[in-house]
């Protein structure tokens, strides 16, 4: 783990006339290879502290601490601690790998991810390097900063480099810093083989996302590049469709390849949408019969196609403060234009009944039940929706957009502006998604008055805010409390009511705060807790009041300025933040550590917040952190979720159960036909906005599946079975063993279709870390 970025280059090293080329790997393959890697999962060393001659082959490690290589070095017994640390290993290096491989050219070292810079030595040889120039700090270069931690060291060298020892015994020293938090190489992925033609070669499926087609068919655009020498490749490609359990081929297609350095081979695939499939993509090379293959689930869509008619979406109430400007569009789905009208509207309010959009002050207090009508040339709607006049915000979980999952610290005024326009001309507005949000990587310096200025990459904050109220959406950014955020950017400390000022002269309505460098500050709180020790205990419960102190401070601050600003508060859950982050006028807090695009995540994530349900109310909410859907990366470069079909599928089930906020991390301009389809469904989003604001509780956990059960405002229940088992399940569950009785329908929520009378029980085939979400009324 990492709180701070530095200044991050990769660079290229010089050795002798051989050159180390420094590859970063994002996409990954199922291969199917002939030359058999050689595993460095285990017999690694380690060692705290730094000295160059570490590197060389003869040194004596045999009293260095064994360690693992697939997790951070805090968990094995160095806790705390930040700095320089060094790992070796032995393996012999048979020269039969060279010789069944096809192309025998070059080696490579795959080692994982790396906490946070490092330099690799073979044999004391440095073989490659990421860091900045001055390792192991960077440089000075805002262009050039990224997170290094987060990304798969690939080292290429020559098969001929000095350093290898054919046949002999190598040792591999790994010189890595870790700046602050969980530190180490923490993948475990680690192997040496020959660079064959699956490193030459792309199969890329990637780049273009599945578009369906008008007879219901995936299209799927797929290219084969050879990304390096000058080569030339024929054989077969094909697309092959299994049933998932069965493994029945349903679908297949093969064409003949041939491509090289200057051309590649493009297919455009036309592939039936069928559900729990897997589809492969193959390439079979003639001349070495290696194939490179690739497979994952094939998408499917379960979200039913949106009606012409008015359908009025999204949560039943808003709040507002008394005497705060309004600001609220009516979520309405179906064809433009539309007409809207509002019955009872609380004094102080106006509608533009052309677009939805309520604006004004309302300066007396109450509920008001107010009946909203979207109407067009195909149909009509009326609604109840509840207006709160009050002291309340955040009625329902904020949903929105914000930058950090997708594009990291390269966030910029044009990427935020064309998410927002997605949001617009994509229909997500339609839903409710209404908060746009701007993550680190905004700030510059402050001037002669104290006063924060954003970077050259926005240029006016005040315009932008504007642009996202013209169109009814709202405007988010994100600050630490902290000298510094985590970025490294410029935090509000001791300039808290200066920022919270600003805020307000820009329009902005919600505001993340996360702790980053207050640890500087509060370092004894700081030591009590980190993101794997968040929890709080006897020892520990003395620094609540430090944890607490700057998110008051900011609280008094926001208090003063003539908004509402939406709370959020980002601690990772330090101190059991849900038991008292209400006492900040916190509107939602972080309850874990940051989130990234795997199971293992999500998994770690979103199925450890069944405690916290009792915590959830209107107002105050649990976050599990940002959604990892869509086109995400952390910036400045982005690759599809890594998260299967049906991983996608329990991630927004689960999320919506658990009442938690609702905050798309990828690039909306770049919204899929898939993602955008698993983001507008009106009933998963009814149960997340659901009024009674219940956060589901789990009434069943084995190691096969679980099962949440949300108590929803109209009677019914909201009902998950996730299936969080690698294989599909058949999983049968009887209604009286979870005290769930006296209903009388079953709803699949996701088809939006009854599925037939409540019975005794119900029954489900579920896929691979899948779910289903039902409704019972
Ligand atoms: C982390 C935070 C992330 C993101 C990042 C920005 O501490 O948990 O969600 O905001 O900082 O630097």
């Amino acid at each position: 783990m990492w709180l701070y970025f530095y200044y991050l280059n990769i660079i290229y090293v010089m050795n002798y006339r051989l050159f180390v080329i420094l590859l970063i790997v994002l996409s990954h393959f199922t291969i199917n290879i002939y030359s058999q890697p050689i595993l460095l999962k285990t017999g690694w060393k380690f060692s705290k502290g730094d000295d160059m001659r570490w590197a060389a082959t003869d040194i004596d490690d045999s009293k260095w601490q064994n360690i693992e290589v697939s997790r951070t070095w805090e968990e094995q017994g160095n806790d705390k601690y930040d700095g320089f640390g060094w790992y070796r290993v032995k393996f012999d290096m048979p020269s039969n790998i060279k010789e069944k491989s096809y192309l025998k050219d070059s080696l490579k070292f795959i080692l994982g991810k790396i906490d946070d810079h490092d330099e690799v030595y073979l044999n004391g040889q440095l073989i490659g390097k990421n860091a900045g120039k001055n390792f192991p700090i960077g440089n000075n270069d805002n262009t050039a900063r990224f997170t290094a931690y987060n990304i798969p060291r690939k080292y290429v060298i020559s098969a001929l480099h000095p350093a290898i020892k054919w046949n002999g015994s190598n040792v591999l020293a790994v010189r890595v810093y870790d700046q602050l938090g969980g530190g180490g190489m923490t993948e475990g992925e680690c192997s040496v083989s020959m660079v064959d033609i699956i490193d030459v070669i792309t199969l890329d499926i990637k780049s273009t996302p599945y578009r369906i087609t008008p007879n219901n068919n995936w299209n799927k655009p797929i290219r084969l590049i050879v990304n390096s020498g000058n080569m030339t490749f024929a054989g077969i490609f094909a697309v092959e469709v299994k049933d998932i359990e069965s493994t029945k081929t349903l679908f297949n297609v093969s064409v003949n390849a041939n491509f090289n350095t200057q051309k590649s081979f493009v297919y455009e695939a036309n592939i039936p949408a069928i559900e729990n499939a897997i589809v492969s993509y193959t390439f079979a090379h003639d001349l070495s019969g290696n194939n490179i293959s690739e497979s994952s689930e094939l998408p499917y869509l379960l979200t039913p196609v949106e009606t012409d008619s008015p359908k009025i979406n999204g949560a039943k109430i808003y709040g507002t403060r008394i005497g705060k400007p309004f600001l609220y569009k009516i979520p309405a789905s179906g064809n433009k234009p539309m007409k809207y009208k509002v019955q009872n509207l609380p004094e102080g309010l106006i509608l533009d009944e052309n677009t939805g959009i309520i604006t004004g002050i309302a300066k007396k207090q109450g509920t008001y039940k107010t009946m909203v009508t979207a109407s067009n040339a195909n149909g009509t709607m009326t609604r109840e929706f509840t207006i709160s006049i009050g002291n309340d915000i955040a009625l329902t979980p904020p949903m929105g957009w914000n930058s950090w999952n997708c594009w990291g610290l390269a966030v910029s005024d044009e990427k935020v502006r064309s998410s927002a326009k997605a949001f617009i001309d994509k229909g997500l507005i339609d839903y409710g998604w209404a908060y746009v949000n701007i993550d680190d990587g905004w700030e510059d310096k402050r001037d002669a008055n104290g006063n924060i200025k954003p970077n050259e990459k926005f240029p006016d904050m005040k315009a932008l805010g504007d642009y996202l109220h013209s169109n009814g959406l709202k405007f988010g950014i994100y600050s630490s409390p902290g000298p510094k955020t985590c970025g490294g950017y410029e935090g509000s400390y001791k300039y808290e009511q200066n920022d919270a000022n600003t805020y307000a002269q820009w329009g902005i309505d919600y505001l993340k705060y996360d702790w980053c460098a207050y640890s500087d500050i509060a370092p004894d709180a700081a030591k009590a807790f980190s993101w794997t020790n968040y929890r709080l205990s006897d020892a520990n419960k003395k620094y609540l009041p430090d944890l607490k102190k700057p998110y008051q401070v900011m609280q008094k601050c926001l208090a003063v300025i003539n908004r509402d600003i939406v709370y959020s508060l980002c601690q990772y859950g330090w101190g059991d933040v849900w038991t008292w982050g209400h006492e900040t006028n916190g509107n939602l807090w972080r309850t874990t550590g940051d989130i990234e695009d795997t199971w293992s995540s999500l998994y770690r994530i979103g199925f450890s917040q069944h405690e916290l349900y009792p915590y959830a109310k209107p107002g105050r909410w649990n976050d599990p952190d940002m959604l990892i859907v869509g086109m995400v990366g952390w910036g400045p470069n982005l690759h599809p979720t890594r998260l299967t079909i049906s991983e996608q599928y329990t991630h927004i089930s689960l999320w919506a159960m658990l009442s938690a906020p609702l905050l798309i991390g990828c690039d909306m301009a770049q919204l899929d036909d898939f993602t955008l389809n698993l983001l507008k469904n009106s009933e998963v989003i009814d149960i997340n906005q659901d009024i009674a604001a219940k956060q589901a509780q789990r009434v069943f956990k084995n190691n096969n599946y679980e099962i949440y059960v949300k108590t929803l405002n109209d009677g019914g229940k909201a009902i998950a079975i996730f299936n969080v088992s690698t294989i599909t399940q058949n999983i049968s569950i009887k209604w009286q063993d979870y005290s769930i009785s006296g209903y009388k329908t079953i709803r699949d929520v996701w088809r939006q279709k009854d599925m037939g009378t409540f019975g005794t029980g119900y029954d489900a085939k579920i896929p691979a870390h899948g779910c289903r979400l039902l409704k019972v009324y």
